[in-house]
């Protein structure tokens, strides 16, 4: 099983090396032309091992069997597809490649980015028996020996990317599908206080909140970054450069006081009828801290925020917390 798994790391190694120098060719100069636009420099692209996946068909199929590698191999590692009418062809065509690597620098799995507007935007590695994307952070090999006391939780590789050139090593990002707990106590071996850096948009704000409850859940701390009035931290860093960057970290908000701030857009605070079923939900989820003492200072906090009584709001907290135990 060992040397099963040691195959498809070495054919996964071969494929990004394939990429990275495809990219530096006259043949990738359109993905180099992309990347540069994307303002990465060489030392950023040589760092992350970015390539270029070529547009003609079966371009890496046919350099992977050239170097010995079985069909069977290059089909379980995820690089190409296959069915009746075509066959196998490469999985990646005419896309950007950002490897994606394990803590150990091993190359797992890739994403791809189309270079314009084409559909999908980015098309990620299936998950293979050496990849398990639950469990993978993009960017964390290099993360993880950052020495920044706190991870910076984003959304896409050109977020990592970006933040990483600007000085933020302490930057990753899950792979295309949502925060899981998995990745939450690979995070813990590293850092205590996660700071939630995703997209400004309705999207990324619900990925926040998903991602706040799992860190919870994992009994870590989350502070949330606000980007606004740009989309993500690429753009941010792009617009403001990175001392701006720093000072929206420097005031990442509790994650708490995010929630509360998203709950309350449910509610015309107008209305007393909305407004007392606002306090009530505040009161509710104040119940989920068990520790006395942070619960007083939270509820100490939230009343002064939200102009509630203190005294009315512990009452009201306490009745909830008697009848749910
Ligand atoms: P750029 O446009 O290159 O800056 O990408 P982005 O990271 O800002 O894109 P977006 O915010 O739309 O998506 C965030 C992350 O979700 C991406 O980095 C991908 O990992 C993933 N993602 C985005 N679009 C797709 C898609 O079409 N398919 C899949 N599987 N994943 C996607
Ligand atoms: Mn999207
Ligand atoms: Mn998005
Ligand atoms: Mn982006
Ligand atoms: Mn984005």
């Amino acid at each position: 099983a060992d040397s099963r798994r040691a195959k498809l790391l070495e054919i996964n190694k071969e494929a990004a090396k394939y990429f990275y120098y495809q990219l530096r060719t006259e043949r990738g100069s359109v993905g180099m032309e992309y990347l540069r636009k994307r303002e990465l420099s060489d030392e950023t692209m040589n760092h992350f091992g970015l390539g270029y996946a070529n547009k003609y068909s079966n371009d890496l199929i046919q350099y992977l069997k050239s170097k010995g590698y079985s069909e069977d191999l290059i089909r379980d590692a995820g690089l190409c597809n296959v069915d009746e009418k075509h066959g196998m062809y490469d999985k990646f065509w005419n896309r950007v490649m950002f490897p994606i690597q394990d803590i150990n620098h091993r190359v797992i799995g890739f994403g791809g980015r189309v270079m314009g507007d084409g559909k999908p935007k980015y098309l990620n590695s299936p998950e293979t028996e050496i990849f398990d994307k639950s469990r993978n952070l993009y960017g964390l090999n290099f993360a993880r020996t950052s020495r920044k006391g706190n991870v910076i939780l984003c959304e896409g590789y050109m977020d990592v990317i970006a933040m990483h050139q600007a000085g933020f090593t302490q930057a990753v990002a899950s792979l295309g599908t949502a925060f899981t707990s998995g990745q939450a106590s690979l995070l813990r071996r590293y850092a205590n206080e996660i700071l939630l850096s995703y997209d400004s948009d309705g999207a990324g704000v619900n990925a926040a909140l998903r991602a706040i409850g799992i860190l919870k859940e994992a009994g870590m701390t989350g502070r949330v970054i606000n980007l606004e009035p740009y989309k993500d931290p690429d753009e941010f860093i792009k617009a403001l450069g990175g001392e701006e960057f720093q000072k929206r970290l420097d005031h990442a908000e509790n994650s708490f006081f995010f929630e509360l701030r998203q709950l309350q857009k449910n509610y015309d605070l107008s209305d007393p009828e909305q407004k007392t079923a606002f306090h009530r939900e505040i009161a509710r989820k104040l119940c989920t801290f068990s520790e006395e003492v942070e619960r007083e200072n939270y509820i100490e906090a939230v009343a002064q925020k939200y102009h509630i009584s203190f005294e009315n709001l512990r009452r009201l907290v306490g009745t909830y917390a008697a009848q749910t135990g």
